[in-house]
């Protein structure tokens, strides 16, 4: 066992996914979450500290012996949080709140873009409702258009016509949906192709580039319904070769990385790029994260072979050895349960029955996203409640051994996508 105490600020999924593969990290001694979760607090010790509550997580990090802070949701590294525990001396995984720009406004983040010529749509930025309007009014084909700050997932639209577009325009920038978020807004071309992502670990100038990822936000089988936080994910995406991986890197990553360098805001952490592959095979940058994807992690971190905690630490340092970690010839696959009523107003209570029995699949993780405890029964305490991880030597057995878990987990008002890599699959046959 090795000897770093390492505290993980978050609570859902992605969280829970993140402590697993601490845990595993052959440097770690010990982990701890903030405020971590129910399902959680079953198996790491929780702290209840709000994240913007700085103060109480500095004391934390001096009471605990902590060497290193991982965190998992945008908001806290949005807010600054990297930058305090870095001034305190602790490693902490994440960006600084200038580079967390790349996410936190996407305006900053489209012209960051067209500065360094990375492949993105085409936009415009607009504060003026009527210029918005004339804008759009003389465009051919229907925009994207996107509120410029943070709106949880729910501050971008893909108008299906002019009108539409039209009436986002107003309920962004004129009515203020989403406050200030929704002070600017981006106008861009919208691109045809297939989506998927790339995550990768960044020490502010090397990196390392995990495999790819394939999130389904849709509700509905066949991606139709409500959007959601997602419902699943699976990695690597077999469309994302070695050449169009190195396009990637080539024409996204790298340029990104050396970028932000060279303007004095290197990037530490996790890099996300969401991307858009045309039927040409060109990848277009849709968004920056800066922190790992929900659920798209769930299925990244369970193919990395090697000290995971260590790979954070020399991130957080500015000394990545990207030979840290070695990416394990496997598949993964995340199936999200989801309870009553999600993506809407959900109910929460509903008795979990099953997960022992999941858990012996064999290659099945249940992460725990949205759950709670009542006595000695696990209920559920959210949305998204349980992430299913399949994990085997090729899609197809992963994604079999994840839905034959799924199968023997049921709570009232269960549901979730039966067709989760199911394209993939039928796409190399
Ligand atoms: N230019 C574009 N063309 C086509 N689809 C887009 C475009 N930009 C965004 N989208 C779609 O909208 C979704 C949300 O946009 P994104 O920029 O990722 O914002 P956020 O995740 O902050 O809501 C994307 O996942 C993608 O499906
Ligand atoms: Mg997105």
């Amino acid at each position: 066992m090795g000897s770093r105490n390492v505290l993980v600020v978050g609570s859902g999924g992605r969280e829970y996914a993140l402590c697993l593969a601490l845990e595993r990290s052959s440097s770690v001694a010990s982990v701890i979450v903030a405020p971590g979760s129910a399902g959680m607090s079953t198996r790491w010790k929780c702290y209840d500290i709000k994240t913007l509550d700085h103060t109480a997580l500095l004391s934390l990090v001096d009471r605990e012996k902590l060497d290193l802070v991982v965190i998992g949701p945008e908001a806290p590294v949005v807010e600054g949080l990297v930058d305090t525990l870095q001034q305190h001396g602790v490693a902490a995984y994440g960006p600084s709140a200038a580079a967390a720009r790349l996410e936190a406004s996407k305006v900053f983040s489209k012209k960051f873009s067209q500065r360094y010529g990375i492949p993105t749509a085409p936009f415009q930025v607009f504060t003026n409702p009527t210029a918005a309007r004339t804008y759009v009014r003389r465009l051919d084909r229907a925009p994207v258009i996107k509120a410029n700050g943070l709106c949880a997932g729910k501050g971008v639209v893909v108008s299906e016509s002019i009108e539409h577009a039209l009436s986002a325009v107003d309920a962004i920038l004129e009515r203020r949906a989403f406050g200030d978020a929704g002070a600017a807004i981006v106008i861009e071309e919208r691109i045809a192709g297939e989506e998927m992502s790339i995550q990768v670990m960044c020490d502010g100038e090397r990196m390392l580039v995990l495999p790819s990822a394939q999130d389904h936000k849709r509700l509905g089988d066949g991606d139709v319904g409500a959007n959601t936080g997602g419902m699943g994910a699976y990695s690597p995406v077999p469309l994302m070769t070695k050449a169009l991986e190195e396009k990637v890197r080539k024409q996204i990553l790298e340029p990104t990385i050396k970028g932000m360098q060279e303007e004095g805001q290197p990037f530490r952490g996790t890099l996300f790029a969401g991307l858009m592959i045309t039927p040409k095979g060109d990848p277009y940058l849709l968004e920056f994260n800066v922190r790992f994807g929900d659920p798209e992690v769930q299925a990244t971190l369970p193919l990395l072979d090697g000290d995971f905690a260590e790979a954070c630490y020399q991130c957080a340092k500015g000394e990545l050895q990207p030979d840290v970690l070695r990416i394990a010839n496997k598949h993964a696959l995340c199936v999200v349960l989801a309870s009553h009523g999600y993506p809407g107003s959900v109910r929460t209570g509903d008795r979990i029955l099953g997960i022992k029995e999941a858990e012996a699949v064999p290659g099945v993780t249940v992460i725990h996203a949205g759950t709670r405890k009542i006595e000695d029964e696990v209920v559920t305490g959210g949305g998204r409640v349980l992430n299913v991880v399949g994990v085997a030597d090729t899609l197809q057995e992963a994604r079999d051994r994840a839905y034959e878990a799924c199968g023997k987990i049921s709570f009232d008002g269960m549901h979730y996508r039966k067709d989760i890599g199911a394209r993939a699959l039928k796409a190399v046959g």
